[in-house]
């Protein structure tokens, strides 16, 4: 339904600027040079769920961005090809038309980079180079025929940012607001949360502090600041080792080591979060804020899913980013995460609350009749 509102949009032809969305979501951000049109985003559709564009011919965008499990795998760390595991947890395709950077790390400034990157990982696509991509596409009439369309360019003129360009189009158009939250706070429906709901957005704004990273704006509500903070998770795998762990990954860094491979196959350079990109030791161990929209869909949780369940989650942050009492505190940690003494009532209200934030028709998401969900 959501998705049909800017498929509207861009029928009239192509579309720069922003789109309309959903209720408590800002327009979507169109960079100007990737305009959306309705044969650019179904292109990208096919190719976000096509498995030839990996090393084993079995793993798509759509493997780990399953449109049945709200665009993610519901696996504590992704499979790739052949089943070999990373090191993070998938965050959802949903709404990542608004992200000011992509990955964990934010390693990646747009979707378009972003894309290129999952099929020529070791432990994801499993492709050398992106040569096999394009060989793919330029002998698939279809695609060379859509490719001709979208672009105006002939089968030996398909380049990669055609590619990713495509894939970021239709993943513009994976936008979902709406949720009871939405039809509250932004909608006037005083009846749209239930008293535990309400209660649960109190501590969410209030005595939890969520909200100062998990955003809510007068108009709309991302849940997100955009920024990068250390809240503890994972801080056990590299503690004591701090220092150690990013002066080695400074070191193959200087020797020309590629950053997206090496924190999705080195489980100690993973915890090195937005340090691997910025090299600034205040930022070990600090993750972006994810969004909290369909929250309750996405499980587990955290950069490593180490978080099962989003009790679990509460009980994280009322220990002050542990897992529990007993547990060290992170010598990194981000002002603002501290214990919480929430009772057991607050806890239950807050994880009902972040379950209103789901949005209605998440199944009909990126359902237009012409991929080929395998
Ligand atoms: C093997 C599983 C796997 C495959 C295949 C895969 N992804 Fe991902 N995706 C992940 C994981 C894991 C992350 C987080 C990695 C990180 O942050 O370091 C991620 C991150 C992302 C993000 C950033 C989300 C955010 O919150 O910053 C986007 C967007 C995305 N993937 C889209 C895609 C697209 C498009 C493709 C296909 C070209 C793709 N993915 C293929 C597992 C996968
Ligand atoms: C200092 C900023 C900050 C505050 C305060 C904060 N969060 Fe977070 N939140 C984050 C960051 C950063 C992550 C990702 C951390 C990681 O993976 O290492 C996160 C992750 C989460 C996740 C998991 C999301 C996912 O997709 O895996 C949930 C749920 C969550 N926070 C809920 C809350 C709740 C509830 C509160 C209040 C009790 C809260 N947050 C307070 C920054 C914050």
């Amino acid at each position: 339904m959501i998705r049909k509102l800017s498929l509207v949009c861009v029928l009239a032809g192509f579309t720069t600027g922003a789109i309309a969305a959903p209720l408590g979501l800002p327009p979507v951000p169109i960079p100007a040079d990737n305009p959306q049109s309705a044969e650019k985003i179904s292109l990208g559709d096919r190719l976000f769920n096509d498995t030839r564009f990996s090393a084993d011919g079995k793993v798509s965008c759509a493997t780990c961005h399953d449109p049945d499990k709200a665009f993610t795998d519901n696996l504590q760390v992704s499979k790739g090809f052949r089943g070999q595991t990373g090191t993070r947890n998938a965050p959802t395709v949903i709404n990542s038309a608004y992200m000011k950077t992509t990955f964990w790390d934010g390693r990646e400034p747009d979707l378009e980079g972003q894309s290129k990157q999952p099929p020529i990982n070791p432990v994801e696509g499993g492709l050398p180079d992106h040569a096999p991509i394009l060989a793919v596409i330029r002998k698939d009439p279809g695609y060379v025929q859509s490719f001709q369309a979208v672009f105006s360019v002939p089968a030996s003129g398909i380049t990669m940012d055609h590619v990713a360009k495509a894939i970021a189009s239709f993943e513009r158009t994976i936008v979902a607001g709406d949720s009871p939250f939405d039809r509250y706070y932004y909608g006037g429906d005083t009846t749209a949360l239930s008293e535990a709901e309400l209660r649960g957005l109190q501590v969410f704004v209030g005595q939890g502090r969520c909200v100062s990273c998990h955003r809510i704006e007068q108009t709309q509500a991302l849940f997100t600041d955009n920024r990068f903070h250390n809240i503890g998770v994972g801080f056990g795998k590299i503690r004591g080792k701090e220092q150690e762990t990013a002066a080695q990954f400074l070191q193959s860094k200087r020797e020309g080591a590629n950053v997206d491979i090496a924190v999705l196959t080195r489980e100690n350079v993973s915890e090195l979060g937005r340090f691997a990109v910025t090299d600034n030791v205040t930022e070990v161990g600090a993750f972006k804020t994810p969004t909290l929209r369909n929250i309750d869909k996405t499980a587990p949780y955290m950069h490593d899913g180490s978080l099962g369940t989003l009790e679990d989650v509460v009980d994280f942050y009322n220990n002050g980013g542990r897992v529990k009492d007993s547990d060290p505190v992170s010598g990194f940690l981000s002002g603002g995460i501290r214990p919480l003494d929430l009772t057991a009532e607050q806890k239950s209200d807050l994880v009902a609350f972040m379950q209103a934030l789901t949005s209605p028709g998440l199944d009909q998401l990126a359902r237009t009749g012409e991929s080929n969900h395998e």
